[in-house]
């Protein structure tokens, strides 16, 4: 695992963007792996300004979601589908149709997560994940506690990632689903090249458990520890208890 510590966060985006067009300029029919939260959304800035200015293309792009809530309708803003839709794929040249989520709308939601899993399987999973990092450690909505050998699945989002996310919610913690459907540690260590993205001081504890700490179902994005290719971006606050 190579950790990078960068002035800003803008800093962080251009690099983690420099990754991005180096993959699709080596293979523009690549595979990428999606995040939500507001930690890459700098990144999906500066990929929509590469793809305006003709330097990447997303045209062959398939891409895979991390994560998504369950019980918020379709249309909802806080959809990771929605999120997704409106901060990266409907802003550059990806197909429509072409960026994939766990269906959490289905009826039968084991069914739907086995079914994302072979969908990704069949794709030959992620040539690279980005991937943010919860204040409990968690990457996608892998909760504290579970296996570190999990696939996709249903979690509980624990009372601190609620808490967290209420601030997308008019900061009502109550409006905050409590269910998810992510991608597992198992399905996220698939992907050949691992790129996180962390700032600000609220993710120092969980940055210094993931490059310090012993690898534990604690702090789920220890496992990262175990990948040949993860790169770890933070600013100095999310570097400050290293
Ligand atoms: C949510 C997402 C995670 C993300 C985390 C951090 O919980 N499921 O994938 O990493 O938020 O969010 P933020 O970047 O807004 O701090």
């Amino acid at each position: 695992m190579k950790l990078v510590i960068l002035d800003t966060a803008e800093a962080i985006a251009q690099r983690a963007a420099d990754e991005i067009e180096a993959l699709l300029t080596a293979k523009p029919n690549a595979i990428l792996g999606t995040a939500t939260g507001s930690s890459p959304l700098p990144l999906y800035d500066e990929l929509t300004a590469r793809c305006a200015a003709g330097r990447i293309s997303f045209a062959e792009v398939t891409g895979f979601m991390l994560d998504e809530y369950v019980g918020l309708p379709e249309g909802h803003p806080e959809r990771y589908a929605t999120f997704m839709e409106t901060n990266l794929r409907s802003r550059v040249d990806m197909r429509p149709g072409a960026l994939h989520g766990p269906n959490a709308l289905a009826e039968d939601l084991q069914a739907a997560c086995q079914e994302y899993e072979e969908q990704m399987a069949a794709a030959g999973y992620c040539d690279l994940q980005i991937l943010g990092i919860g204040t409990d450690g968690h990457i996608g909505f892998n909760e504290p506690g579970g296996p570190l050998d999990s696939r996709t699945h249903v979690d509980v989002l624990t009372e601190q990632t609620r808490r967290d996310n209420a601030r997308f919610f008019n900061d009502d913690i109550e409006a905050v689903p409590t269910h998810c459907l992510t991608q597992g540690l198992a399905t996220i260590m698939e992907a050949r090249k691992l790129l996180l993205i962390a700032t600000g001081e609220g993710k120092a504890q969980a940055i210094r458990e993931l490059v310090e700490g012993e690898i534990s179902a604690e702090w789920p994005a220890t496992v990262m520890q175990g990948h040949d290719d993860a790169l770890v971006l933070v600013d100095p606050a999310a570097a400050s208890l290293l």
